[in-house]
């Protein structure tokens, strides 16, 4: 443990554990009027182990209340992730003819093995299935990971799992009884690092019901584009036993390049029919010397998924804040005006919601300065000459964690004529940055030094103008 605690990094709207490690978002799931957030957790320490799955509830996916440990190692080892679906039907026959939630997470010993728990009491207490596991090793060493969800069209529910180099997808009537389906992916996408975490849905195409397509998450370790841990994508087709990708073999696309977004895993029945995830904010490279305490480790802001056709034609997955994070906003404050290279007005605030309009004008860069202050600052904008959005955080504070974490990341950004419009999510520890309406994302953490609360525009050369809205984060 550190010789301080660090409140001024502990962030005001997203998870984080009071005390101790986490990693992965686990067992996602709406149910009777709350969101569930379970998660990767050591009860006993700030180091990964003793995997158990620490438990929080929300009524509006920016207030979490931490719960007691909901699921704790047992006889057949540690539990690693997994996901969480309300059996409506009570297909499983733990409840009685009424709906429950049953867990369905990996069990890590020996080998590993899928299990399942069910909970009659909204998640407050859990039962282990008597039978687990559910799915034995069948001889793969990396075998984890499931992702359950029900397929309307046929009618069972269907299991995802990180299987190797690839992922496997089940089929059950009951949630007990898995029977192998398909494969997919040794030959497809990034094997920089091991599959995990996957997840599969449904998406509407440009906003149009009638036309869908669906997304196959992968999270992979190492091999990401800013270093370590990072989750790629790919669109196609699911007709409830194969997934067939859109893109060729050779494709990788990435969710997010920044450093710190990892595991994402989708909300099972959010009751407007949303498709919404979060991801755990950190990255392996470094997780276990995150400088917080008396917890390391918490997630990223709930974003809301859509799906849109690029520029060339091809499907670009697109990430947005949830609309609940306007819920919060407090304290609006604006400015708009020319940038000299000197820059403009500040403002304060360190768990602040941005949102900048820029007209180019001849500027090679425009953006905005967070948690900017004596010690440095975290630079956040668009490189024209590169068509680039970048997060810089090498100057950033407390940027020492380890040796690759002082980068400067960045993703491709199309910019149509002069405009520029950056969203920028910066919660004391973090920012995570949106642009062109959330087809481009980046997500790193940050130490700023205490009192480094400075916001501003900023342009490098002639000629921009920017439209500057701050508004704190207030839950
Ligand atoms: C991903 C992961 C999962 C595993 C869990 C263990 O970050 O490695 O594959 O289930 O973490 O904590």
């Amino acid at each position: 443990a550190f010789a301080e605690e660090t409140p001024h990094w502990r962030p005001a709207v997203r998870f984080a554990p009071a005390r101790n490690w986490i990693n992965d978002p686990n067992g996602l799931v709406f149910f009777e009027g709350e969101y569930h957030l379970f998660c990767q957790h050591n009860p006993h320490g700030d180091q990964w182990g003793n995997m158990s799955w620490a438990h929080a509830v929300s009524p509006d996916l920016v207030r979490w209340e931490e719960l007691p440990v909901a699921l704790e190692p047992d006889e057949l080892g540690d539990i690693y992730s997994g996901s969480a679906v309300v059996d409506h039907h009570d297909t499983s026959g733990f409840f009685g003819g009424q709906p429950g939630l049953v867990a369905i997470y990996t069990s890590a010993g020996e080998s590993q093995q899928q299990s399942i728990a069910y909970s009659t009491d909204r998640g407050r207490t859990w039962t282990k299935h008597a039978d687990n596991p559910v799915i034995p090793n069948p001889g793969i060493e990396d075998f984890r990971d499931p992702k359950v969800f029900w397929h309307g069209g046929t009618g069972r529910w269907v299991l995802l799992i990180a299987a190797g180099d690839r992922i496997q997808i089940y089929g059950s009537a009951n949630l007990r009884d898995w029977e192998l389906l398909s494969e997919f992916g040794a030959e497809h996408g990034s094997h920089g690092g091991v599959w995990e975490c996957p997840d599969l849905f449904e998406l509407p195409v440009d906003g149009d019901p009638a036309r869908t397509r669906w997304v196959l998450i992968v999270s992979i370790n190492p091999g990401g584009p800013a270093g370590g841990s990072a989750t790629q994508y790919f669109t196609g087709d699911f007709d409830g036993t194969r997934f067939t990708s859109d893109g060729s073999p050779e494709e990788v696309r990435w969710v997010d390049r920044g450093a710190d977004f990892y595991a994402p895993q989708s909300f099972s029945d959010v009751p407007d029919g949303r498709r919404l995830w979060l991801g755990w904010t950190s990255n392996w490279n470094y997780a276990d010397k995150i400088p917080t305490d008396p917890w390391r480790g918490m997630m990223s802001t709930p974003r809301q998924l859509s799906l849109a056709t690029g520029a060339g034609g091809g499907l670009l997955l697109v990430q947005q804040p949830v609309g609940e994070l306007a819920g919060v906003r407090a304290n609006r404050r604006a400015w708009s005006g020319p940038l000299t290279e000197g820059g403009g007005v500040e403002f304060r605030g360190s768990a602040v919601d941005v949102v900048a309009r820029f007209q180019l004008g001849a500027a090679s860069a425009v953006g905005v300065d967070v948690f900017a202050g004596p010690g440095g600052r975290t630079r956040v904008g668009y490189d024209a000459a590169a068509g680039e959005l970048f997060v810089d955080r090498t100057r950033s504070g407390r940027a020492q964690v380890s040796a690759e974490f002082p980068a400067r990341h960045r993703t491709p950004l199309v910019v149509e004529g002069e405009a520029v419009e950056l969203r920028v999510i910066a919660d004391r520890s973090c920012v995570e940055v949106f642009a062109d309406g959330g087809r481009a994302v980046l997500t790193d953490l940050v130490f700023p030094d205490e009192g480094s609360d400075r916001i501003s525009a900023f342009a490098e050369g002639a000629g921009a103008h920017v439209e500057l809205e701050v508004f704190d984060l207030a839950p």
